[in-house]
């Protein structure tokens, strides 16, 4: 049964995270399998399935783009070792409840319904899915049908989760919405969150819990050093903390707002790198170019400056992205 062979491999995953080639040898053989179970690469590459999807705060993904986010393999692993210790802290916090998942975003391979489900029993786990993308839930649900999952599965929603309503919102123990991209570019975790956050209980835990847009400044590299020196200059955005303001009735702003970086000083810096951190959950974190949520961007600093001060700001009207204005 092939449920019981993705239940093995999702296994192999969890225990033997440090083991990069075996985690990247199990995610290939999952996503062989779910490519002969889902037939995707019949649907080509046609425009439709290439072609991002507008949402009322950002894109989402094109069927083809979500689906390869499983082949970013320190992602899947950490997303899915993340999600798998949490359901089982709920579990000790809520001792013979069903703890109930709210997952935003499934992408046509649903991964953290399908690798995550055959770890428990129908009666501990149960899911309720929102896609954007009509074509990718109807994937999803294929793939659900096909591993035999269907009981773990509350409702499929074909909607936008930043202004869907969540029904019974309250009863749920996890909010999963991997809907991200490094330096939080296009997609829509933070208008997701903005949404959802003020709809769920307190007690809900969020994966992945935040993400940090932060700025860091190397000086040049000396001949008698191994790594250049590098210092935290400023942190462009936390996330949880700029969503606090949501209470359910005010709508997304514009932008967040700006902060300024000063470079002048004593010392010549080389370059500005601008890190995704996303923190998924406890001690998990995607860290600096183990995925491509977390590929850092670096700007040379050239002398003389034209201008000491840099700013960036958070714009999440008319589009969703970093900016940047000296
Ligand atoms: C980065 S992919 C991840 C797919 C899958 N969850 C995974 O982790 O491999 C994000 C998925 O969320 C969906 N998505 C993005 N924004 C959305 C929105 N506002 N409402 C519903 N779905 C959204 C995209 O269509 C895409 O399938």
């Amino acid at each position: 049964m092939l449920r019981n062979t993705i239940k093995e491999l999702s296994t192999t995953i969890l225990n033997n995270q440090s083991d990069f080639d075996t985690v990247k040898n199990t995610i290939d053989e999952i996503h062989k399998h779910y490519l002969e179970t889902t037939n995707i690469r019949d649907l080509g590459e046609g425009m439709q399935h290439m072609a991002a999807v507008p949402t009322a705060g950002g894109m989402a993904l094109s069927l083809n783009h979500a689906a390869a986010c499983l082949l970013d393999y320190r992602r899947t692993a950490k997303f899915l070792d993340g999600m798998v210790a949490l359901i089982r802290e709920k579990q000790q916090q809520h001792p013979n409840e069903v703890i109930n998942i709210f997952y935003a975003g499934c992408g046509p391979y649903a991964p953290f319904v399908t690798l995550v489900a055959p770890l428990f029993e129908v009666s501990e786990v149960q899911f309720t899915v929102l896609e954007i993308n009509a074509i990718s839930i109807k994937m999803a649900e294929k793939l659900v049908e096909s591993l035999d999952l269907k009981d773990y599965v509350t409702e499929f929603h074909n909607s936008d989760a930043v202004t869907f309503q969540i029904p019974d919102a309250k009863k749920y123990h996890i909010l999963f919405s991997e809907t991200l991209d490094a330096l939080l570019y296009r997609e829509s975790y933070v208008p997701i969150l903005w949404n959802m956050l003020p709809q769920i209980s307190e007690n809900c835990t969020v994966i992945p819990n935040n993400v940090i847009v932060q700025a860091s400044l190397t000086y040049p590299q000396k001949k008698n050093e191994e790594t250049r020196q590098e210092k935290e200059a400023a942190v462009i955005l936390d996330v949880r903390e700029a969503v606090k303001i949501s209470d359910g009735s005010k709508s997304l702003p514009k932008s967040f707002e700006s902060i300024t970086i000063d470079l002048s000083g004593d010392k010549r810096y080389h370059t500005m790198i601008v890190d995704t951190k996303v923190h998924i959950y406890n001690d998990i974190w995607l860290h600096r170019n183990e995925s491509s949520l977390s590929v850092p961007l670096e700007m040379e600093i050239v002398y003389p400056l034209e201008a000491p001060n840099v700013t960036f700001f958070y714009e999440l009207k008319p589009s969703v992205e970093l900016k940047l204005k000296n």
